[in-house]
């Protein structure tokens, strides 16, 4: 007859743990063991990689031979993590001659414990066991997953980062980044976010189709409708998110891109603080590095540049509100990125080329990126504000300036 596994929560730091095996297994279940604060022996011939960096790293002590009975004084646990079910079987006999808890990998029937489907909420930590079927413990573990992330989402409310009492919230705001244009662009966090909100708030640059895929209850507000110039605009949007989340709605505000580039995600993070309303800032896929991409321009690239910039050009260089430096920029020989730079662009090519950067230096532009409208125009950086004309290439659209726009071509 089986009887119930009886459940604990181990409380392991500082105490000894041994793990055989130094492979695959040992490497899944090592991480969660020094998290909760054990004192690691490792004992197998040989280790992969990602444990090896760990014993270089002190984290934990590695012996590197075969298992013998003296690895467990003073152990309180042992994970068995090796496949050869003999050697497996020695060690826990021995672990159970001491008395020691044994989990095995190779063999559930023969472990002493189990070790459970975990998932982490901030200070909750749920551990399910699936009465011997891992499969089934995986199963019941993700769907309370999904619950308590709507339930105990860590949340932030602090401009610098800090994160604000964990709890079941009422009203709360994410800023969540939406990608370049590519619905499936956005993040899994994003994406779980979206599903789950009251209230959506969304950017014009937000990619349409994630729209269509909201509740019919969800309320949408579509920010590029709000009236009144950019600032007052703002200031309306700031005033919804806090509205709607101090009535108790779970707001998202929704951006092209990533929330913190050119995004003013900044701005609706203060709002919402200064009122008291948590807020989780979900980063995204920025076109300043996406755009490039989808055109097969990497940022980057080994031996051709080794920084790029990203810069935006919604106001011209001589503009006495620009805080951009286009003459330092000039000097640079990386790749300069410039976004919401199509009108002023031939002051702006104009300006780099007048302080050194040669007009020769290969140049693009790509529009609605990663979208099944993208176009590409590949130029000089002399000749694309002309070329750019005679193609009407129109905003939303990314400037690349640099080597990297040939790198990949041939
Ligand atoms: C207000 S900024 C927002 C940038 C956004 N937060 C990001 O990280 O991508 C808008 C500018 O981003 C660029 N942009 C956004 N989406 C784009 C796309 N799909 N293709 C090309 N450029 C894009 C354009 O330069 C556009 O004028």
């Amino acid at each position: 007859m089986t009887s119930n596994p009886y459940p604990l929560g181990l409380r392991l730091h500082g105490r000894r743990v041994v793990v055989v095996g130094g492979g695959a297994v040992a490497t899944r279940r090592v991480p969660a063991l020094l998290d909760a604060g054990a004192d690691v022996l490792l004992v197998a011939p040989e280790l992969t990689p990602a444990l090896r960096a760990r014993a270089d790293a002190g984290r934990l002590h590695w012996v590197p031979r075969r298992f013998v009975p003296e690895d467990l004084d003073g152990a309180w646990l042992v994970q068995v993590a090796i496949d050869d079910p003999t050697a497996a079987a020695s060690v826990s006999a021995v672990a159970a001659e001491r008395r020691i808890f044994c989990v095995r990998a190779d063999d559930r029937t023969a472990a002493t414990a189990w070790t459970p489907a975990v998932t982490r909420h901030g200070p909750v930590t749920v551990a399910v066991l699936g009465g011997g079927d891992p499969r089934r413990a995986m199963t019941v573990r993700d769907a309370i997953r999904d619950l308590l992330a709507v339930r105990l989402a860590p949340t932030q409310s602090r401009p610098d980062g800090a994160t604000a009492a964990v709890g079941v919230t009422a009203g709360r705001v994410a800023l969540v980044g939406a990608g370049p244009g590519d619905p499936e662009l956005i993040t899994v966090k994003g994406w779980r976010l979206l599903t789950e909100a009251d209230v959506v708030v969304a950017d014009r640059l937000v990619p349409g189709l994630l729209l269509d895929e909201l509740r019919p209850d969800v309320e949408l507000v579509d920010a590029s409708k709000i009236p009144y110039g950019p600032s007052r605009a703002q200031e309306e949007i700031n005033q919804i998110l806090v509205d709607r989340a101090l009535a108790g709605a779970f707001v998202v505000r929704l951006k092209g891109g990533d929330p913190y580039v050119f995004g003013r995600g900044g701005e609706e993070l203060l709002a919402c603080a200064a009122a008291g309303v948590p807020v989780t800032v979900v980063p995204g896929v920025t076109s300043s590095i996406a755009a490039p991409a989808a055109a097969g321009i990497p940022v980057t690239h080994r031996g051709v540049a080794h920084e790029f910039t990203v810069v935006s050009g919604h106001l011209a260089p001589d503009s006495p509100a620009s805080l951009v430096r286009w003459d330092a920029l000039a000097g640079l020989h990386g790749t300069l990125v410039i976004l919401m730079g199509l009108k002023n662009l031939a002051a702006i090519t104009a300006t780099l080329i007048a302080h050194g950067r040669s007009p020769q230096t290969p140049a693009a532009v790509v529009q609605e990126a990663t979208t099944g409208t993208q176009r590409v125009l590949r130029s000089t950086l002399g000749a694309i504000a002309a070329d750019l004309v005679a193609a009407d290439l129109r905003p939303p659209a990314v400037v690349v300036v640099g080597d990297v726009v040939d790198a990949l071509n041939g």
